[in-house]
């Protein structure tokens, strides 16, 4: 402003000999002045230069395709953010009309959310190069070239066997909708054990957990809900124990199942379910310490909060003990892990199948108070760290031989064909400072932040010791 300025003065001096010389620098300045008037009304801060308001094509595309070269586990996490990136909304026009766009089977977008079979990864359908790599978001088959259906699932490793399990919802049958106001949903099938030695060749391992398909009081029954199986070893009693959500067709049930089985690959037999200490219990996870007690945590008063709270020595209920965490949150979806000391957790809103922005959460205690981090997700684009990279999360596995890092897993529901709900598994660190500030002291420590980095493409690095 002041250079151009000064520069108008001196021609304005220039000008007081001649006549029309006046006139014609007046209109030019007066032009200068609309011109940058309306420029920086219009263009003045950067970030209302991209308001589109109206989804374009080439903006979607270019969005989703613009990702950063995140180099995991050489690059450290990423430096703080300004105070006023942190305090920035994001425009929610323009994530809802992609989150629509995304759950819109007809969309035109639709494969580079759901790529096609021609896209699948797997054992028995990789050119030399893909093996052992991991792509978000496509199909991923099995060793019979079967895509895997191991959804809201979680892994356990079994030193005896040196061998990975993959548990998760089958959900291999038709979508469906029980009446016009409920959500889409398929028939129970059972919970499908998937075994490995790398974590990317997975081995059918059948149903462990079966579906009943007559008995409609049955828990399992087949127009009840079953969801997100976890499955943790007990050292005492040697027995494989399986935690799961259990529910109506309505949701109204909100309980937890539990299951065992004398080996990891089943058969589980159902034992039964309960509303853990009287309340309603939804989305839930469990957790073994390294103490060897486990903990149960789960969705309750309506997803307004979660409760944590100790099992029995046999893992097969809930003690008396228990604690509200991130009441009035609204959270969902836990992933639980522990690094140095400091446990962590990755949830996510709730908002149906459609998803949402996921956050990091510490605490020194498992039973709290547990703190809220910030939103972990890291590189891809706004949008794709807006909706966790356009899925849920359900387990983070640690990565033997590299402490500090993780495989954050997560879920890409398909609403509209739940049974082709693809996995988003992506590197998860630990490390660098935490972007939010403290919720409740300035006492110490300050978290560690917590990142999961996007990529399209990546595989686990050789530093990773599997014990084959
Ligand atoms: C992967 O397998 C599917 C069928 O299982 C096949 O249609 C597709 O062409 C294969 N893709 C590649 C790259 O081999
Ligand atoms: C049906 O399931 C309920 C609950 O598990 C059980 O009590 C009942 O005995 C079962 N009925 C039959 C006929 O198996
Ligand atoms: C679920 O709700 C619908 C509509 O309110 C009702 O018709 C149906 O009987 C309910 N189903 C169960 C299993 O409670």
């Amino acid at each position: 402003m002041g250079n151009k300025y000064r520069k108008l003065a001196s021609l304005h001096g220039d000008a007081v000999s001649k006549c029309t010389l006046p006139i014609v620098v007046w209109c030019l300045v007066g032009c200068v002045l609309i011109i940058h008037f309306y420029t920086s009304i219009f263009y003045g801060d950067g970030e209302e230069g991209d308001i589109p308001v109206r989804l374009n094509s080439h903006l979607l595309t270019r969005d989703l395709e613009k990702i950063e070269e995140e180099s995991f586990f050489i690059q450290p996490p990423r430096v703080k953010r300004s105070p006023r990136a942190i305090k920035r909304k994001p425009k929610p026009k323009r994530h809802l009309s992609i989150i629509e766009e995304f759950l819109d089977e007809n969309s035109q977008f639709r494969h580079l959310f759901f790529p096609d079979r021609r896209m699948a990864v797997g054992p028995m359908n990789n050119t030399d190069n893909d093996e052992l790599n991991f792509y978000p978001g496509r199909i991923w088959l099995d060793t019979n070239g079967e895509p895997i259906q191991a959804h809201g699932g979680g892994i356990l490793y079994v030193d005896r066997f040196k061998t990975y399990y993959w548990y998760g919802e089958n959900k291999d049958g038709p979508t469906y909708h029980a009446h016009q106001r409920a959500s889409a949903r398929v028939d129970v099938i059972g919970i499908s054990c998937y075994s490995s030695k790398d974590l990317w060749t997975w081995k059918n391992e059948g149903i462990v957990l079966a579906v009943e398909q007559t008995n409609m009081t049955h828990d399992l029954y087949k127009l009840n809900v079953l969801e997100r199986p976890k499955v943790i070893y007990n050292d005492k009693t040697e027995k494989y124990i399986m935690w799961m959500h259990i529910d109506d067709a309505n949701y109204t049930k909100a309980s937890v199942g539990i299951a065992i089985s004398e080996t990891p690959v089943g058969p589980f037999e159902y034992l039964y379910s309960k509303q853990p200490h009287g309340f309603d219990s939804r989305d839930m996870t469990i957790f073994k310490d390294d103490s060897g007690i486990a903990y149960v945590i789960y969705s309750s008063e309506g997803n307004s909060e979660l409760h944590v709270g100790p099992l029995t020595d046999d893992y097969l209920d809930v003690t008396h003990e228990m604690r509200r965490i991130l009441v009035g949150h609204r959270r969902e979806a836990p992933a639980l892990f522990k690094y140095q000391g400091t446990y962590y957790m990755i949830t996510s809103g709730c908002s149906g199948w459609a998803p949402n922005e996921a956050l990091a959460h510490a605490a020194e205690s498992i039973m709290g108070p547990w703190e809220t981090i910030g939103n972990p997700c890291t590189g891809g684009n706004r949008i794709f760290r807006h909706t966790t990279f356009f899925a849920q999360s359900t387990y983070v596995l640690p990565l033997p031989g590299i402490p500090g890092s993780f495989i954050f897993m997560a879920d890409r529901w398909n609403p509209a064909d739940l049974r082709d709900s693809r996995y988003v598994w992506l590197p998860l660190t630990v490390g660098g400072a935490a972007d939010e500030p403290l919720e409740y002291s300035f006492r110490f420590p300050l978290w560690s932040r917590v990142s999961i980095y996007w990529h399209r493409k990546w595989k686990l690095p050789n530093a990773v010791s599997f014990n084959r």
